[in-house]
């Protein structure tokens, strides 16, 4: 018998020592525009949002599947973190925090969902709202090497957001700065010493009328110092105005913290932004001009050497969406570019109740409606190729090199052989590019280049690298056109065919049409040093 006793006894403690090994590294703090380790290691987050701050108050999906199934199907999916909403009053209002999950499904009419979750997730239905976020979902998310970021999304459990609905900014009707400052610091302090929690959002997308500037400088400091106080170890996270939409007016220096290393701003980027002018606009135009907008409200903050978080993308997963997926194929240029921080919107394929309805699809979701299946792999895909760092501090000692990207497949340009024709991979097998001031595009270390040998023909790999059909230059509004002249007659684009092999072909889309879809044309040349 003492055998087997030992025996248990060494699994449990090497199921411990397991544990503690895949959450430590943390916390989390920034160095110049990175989030890094404790080693000074970058840690890119590429989250995904999962929301628990709707009417009933508790993670959705759980009537659909077993937490610790989505929990492993996020990881799975190659996300490294989850940006967990909550309300504040779960925390201020100690009626709701102390309610069963039971009793809030009850509350709201929602038989359905507790027996659902009896079945599914019996650990849950009978604990409070509170232990039920803190003590079973953030717990099997770290069980399962999930970081996750609290994002207090709202006061009261609900839908958000809109101009008028009293959440949007100090003063307004559910948005008292003291009781916010109260939440904060609880929920900071439930969350001091748990590993994987590793950031805190302050508040989700300051809005409406009563939204200023020196408001902001005002609260959010004092927001940022009460979760320092109460919790030194999570990032400090805030929002722009404008429904996180704007951070144009951060000036490094006018914030003043307590604190260092432990800022980080967050930015929101969808489509509808700019209402419906990627429909009805020259998407090249259209991306030119936000991809500006977006540097001025909140892209400079890398330059001044702050971390900047896109904590809200996504689009529609059908793929209908016109001003949705031309937005994507910009927004993933972007992001490759700038090797940003992330958190798509939304994991939720269905929510408990949404605006009074009772199991609302979300096509926005990762999942499908019974949390199931992933909604659309190749959005999925295309995701993944933002997920892992291009650079960053610790990454690895491979030397800065280009690799040409592919914003409408999430795939970079590979070379397989010299014989072979060139095509799009994954960007993980990528050569090292480089690109000249002469606008040659070389395998880095080579007298090999990038040629274009015609319209409609194959792209190769040549060693006349001085000859006008070796030289890229990046044209239209968007930048993303890699352009050549073949003996001086007009140029033609980079392009990939069915095969997703390279050919090039007459420019697409360059100006005013906005019926042509010009992204099997978009290049982006991104710096990398992965090896
Ligand atoms: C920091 O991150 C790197 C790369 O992911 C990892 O190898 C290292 O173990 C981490 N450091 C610590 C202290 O966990
Ligand atoms: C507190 O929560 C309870 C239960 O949801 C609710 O009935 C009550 O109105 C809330 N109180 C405040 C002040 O929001
Ligand atoms: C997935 O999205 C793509 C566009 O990105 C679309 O063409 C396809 O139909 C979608 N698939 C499903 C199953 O919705
Ligand atoms: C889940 O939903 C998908 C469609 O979204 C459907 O094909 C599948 O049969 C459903 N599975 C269950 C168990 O209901
Ligand atoms: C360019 O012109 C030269 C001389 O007319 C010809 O030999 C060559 O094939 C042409 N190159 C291309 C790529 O058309
Ligand atoms: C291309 O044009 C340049 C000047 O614009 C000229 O010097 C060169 O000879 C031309 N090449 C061909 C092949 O026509």
């Amino acid at each position: 018998m003492i055998p087997v006793v030992i025996l248990r006894a060494v699994t449990v403690l090497l199921l411990c020592v397991t544990f503690l090994q895949s959450v430590k590294g943390f916390p989390l703090h920034t160095s110049d525009r990175w989030i890094v380790n404790e080693s000074g290691k970058r840690v890119k987050l590429a989250c995904v949002s999962w929301a628990s701050h709707l009417d009933a108050a508790v993670a959705e999906g759980l009537s659909q599947q077993p937490l610790d199934f989505i929990s492993k199907r996020i990881k799975s999916m190659g996300f490294n973190c989850v940006r967990l909403t909550w309300p504040l009053f779960l925390l201020t209002n100690d009626s709701l925090a102390s309610l069963t999950v039971r009793n809030s499904f009850q509350n709201l009419g929602l038989l359905q969902s507790i027996h659902a979750v009896q079945a599914i997730n019996p650990s849950i239905i009978d604990l409070p709202l509170i232990k039920a976020y803190q003590q079973e979902v953030v717990k099997s998310l770290g069980e399962n090497d999930v970081m996750v970021i609290l994002d207090n999304h709202l006061s009261q459990p609900g839908w958000c957001c809109s101009n008028m609905d009293g959440n949007g900014f100090f003063g307004d009707e559910y948005f008292d700065p003291d009781l916010w400052i109260k939440g904060l610091t609880k929920m900071a302090t439930i969350f001091k010493g748990v590993p994987n929690v590793v950031g805190m959002s302050l508040r989700n997308e300051l809005r409406g009328p009563k939204q200023n500037v020196n408001q902001w400088y005002s609260y959010m400091p004092k927001g940022a110092e009460a979760v320092h106080a109460a919790n030194p170890d999570v990032l400090v996270i805030l929002s722009g105005l404008n429904f996180d939409t704007d951070l144009s007016f951060i000036k490094k220096g006018a914030l003043k913290l307590s604190f260092n290393g432990k800022l980080v701003l967050e930015v929101h980027w969808y489509s509808f932004t700019e209402g419906q002018a990627w429909t009805s606009q020259n998407a090249n135009q259209v991306c030119g001009q936000v991809t500006e907008k977006k540097v001025r409200r909140a892209g400079f903050l890398l330059d001044q050497g702050l971390p900047l978080f896109v904590s809200e993308i996504g689009v529609d997963m059908r793929g209908s969406n016109v001003n949705d997926n031309r937005y994507l194929n910009c927004f993933m240029a972007f992001a490759a570019q700038h090797d940003l921080d992330w958190a798509w919107w939304t994991l939720d394929g269905s929510y408990y109740i949404k605006q009074g309805v009772v199991g609302m699809n979300e096509y926005f979701g990762i999942l499908n409606s019974n949390w199931s299946e992933v909604r659309n792999t190749t959005v999925l895909q295309r995701i993944s190729a933002i997920q892992l760092p291009f650079q960053g501090p610790g990454l690895s000692e491979a030397t800065p090199h280009k690799v040409v990207f592919h914003p409408l497949t999430g795939l970079c340009i590979l070379r397989k052989s010299p014989v072979e024709a060139l095509r799009l991979g994954p960007c993980s097998n990528s050569d090292g590019w480089e690109y000249t001031d002469q606008n040659i595009l070389s395998i880095k270390g080579t007298n090999f280049c990038l040629q274009a040998e015609g319209e409609g023909k194959q792209a190769k790999i040549g060693n006349l690298c001085s000859a006008s059909n070796s030289r890229w230059e990046m044209i239209s509004d968007s930048k993303m056109h890699l352009s050549s002249q073949i003996n001086n007659s007009s140029g033609v684009c980079l392009d990939v065919d069915t095969n997703n092999i390279i050919v090039t072909n007459t420019c697409k889309c360059l100006s005013k049409d906005n019926t042509c879809e010009p992204a099997s044309q978009w290049f982006k040349l991104v710096d990398s040093t992965r090896n």
